[in-house]
């Protein structure tokens, strides 16, 4: 195949890239090379986006597929306008943000969406979900639903995941913090968590660019109770030391952010977030060929990833803010 990858010097465009140049195809990735080039094999067209003369170098040609990781409204728009008569397959990588409800269990790719953002750039994260739902909106009204698919990713991590969504728990169970190798961990009954792997996206979005699949697809993996994922990410650190439990309150009270970043206590969301997030069949993308590999190989290459550094990239608790919480914990039951 000859492959476009709008992106593919960044995480989930880099490792489409990869997996496809892997299995032998033509890979061109059209992005401006901020940090990192795409990797080695693939065609490098230098672009930006913003710049009307974006698309000039790859919208002659012609291509068996299109894949897409923007999150700006503006870069979809202005890329399917030059580039949908080029193919007949277009891929976008969305997220399961884009649904307007999170506290439904089970709910489908039916469900309904958040309202486009009508803006060509989202102002913040807050617009996110938004801002995917009008990018989704300008490649089915440009391709038609036959000719485009929608990935609706949940959580993506792996090897290369600089969020530290994925590396803290595997790095911080190989490297605790306290003399008694503790480690403070979140309970929150009804929390759970859903992880794909960065390669198992990819590989599938590459598969789908081969049978050219259309339609909207939830691609999310490994769904269970955060206490299980934490249990993996001990297991695979070979963790033995006492565990030290803290509750939700309390963890608020003590200034521990959810989800992800500085002084967090990454994949922790509150019970209210987590059906949608972590409950969602995958019958559509299963059935178009996913096949997510074990949590337990994810965090062990993760983990390796992540290596001897200080700190896991991205997000978790320091050191030292993982000893003072276990010291207050500490009091707090003594
Ligand atoms: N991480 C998650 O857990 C998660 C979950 C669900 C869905 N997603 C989706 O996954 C996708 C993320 O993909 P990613 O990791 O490959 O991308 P990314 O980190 O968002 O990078 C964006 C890509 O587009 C390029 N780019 C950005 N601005 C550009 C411009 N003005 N002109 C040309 N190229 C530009 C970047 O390269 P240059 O900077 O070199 O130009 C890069 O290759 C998004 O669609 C997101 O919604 C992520």
């Amino acid at each position: 195949m000859r492959l476009l990858i709008l992106g593919g010097t960044n995480f989930v465009g880099r490792a489409t890239a990869t997996d496809a140049l892997a299995r032998g195809h033509d890979v061109t990735c059209l992005a401006r090379g901020t940090k990192r080039s795409p990797p080695h094999g693939a065609r490098h067209v230098v672009a930006d986006r913003t710049t009307p003369e974006a698309y000039d170098d790859v919208a002659g040609e012609r291509w068996d597929a299109v894949i897409d990781v923007a999150t700006q409204p503006g870069h979809v728009r202005s890329a399917v306008a030059a580039l949908s008569g080029s193919t007949d397959h277009w891929l976008h990588v969305s997220t399961i943000s884009v649904y307007a409800d999170h506290s439904v269990e089970g709910a489908d790719e039916t469900a309904e969406l958040l309202e486009p953002l009508a803006a060509d750039e989202m102002g913040s994260m807050e617009d996110y979900g938004h801002a995917k739902v009008a990018c989704e909106q300008a490649v089915t009204a440009a391709l038609g639903p036959d000719r485009s698919l929608l990935a609706r990713a949940g959580l993506i991590g792996g090897p290369g995941d600089l969020s530290g969504r994925t590396g803290y728990w595997p790095w911080r169970f190989a490297h605790p913090a306290t003399d008694d190798g503790s480690v403070l961990v979140p309970v929150d009954p009804g929390c759970r968590t859903a992880l794909i792997d960065v390669r198992d996206l990819a590989a599938w979005l590459v598969h789908c660019a081969g049978t050219g699949a259309t339609g909207a697809h939830d691609v999310i993996a490994n769904a269970a109770p955060l206490a299980d994922h934490l249990a993996t990410a001990r297991e695979v650190a070979g963790h033995t030391g006492p565990v030290v439990e803290v509750g939700p309150e309390w963890l608020a009270g003590h200034g521990v952010a959810q989800w992800y970043g500085p002084r967090s206590l990454p994949l922790w969301v509150g019970p209210e977030d987590s059906p949608g997030l972590a409950s969602r069949p995958t019958t559509r993308a299963r059935a178009a060929g996913l096949s997510p590999r074990p949590l337990v190989e994810t965090l062990a290459d993760v983990l390796a990833w992540e290596g001897g550094r200080e700190q896991p990239h991205g997000s978790g608790l320091t050191d030292e803010e993982e000893r003072e919480l276990v010291s207050a914990a500490a009091e707090r039951s003594s």
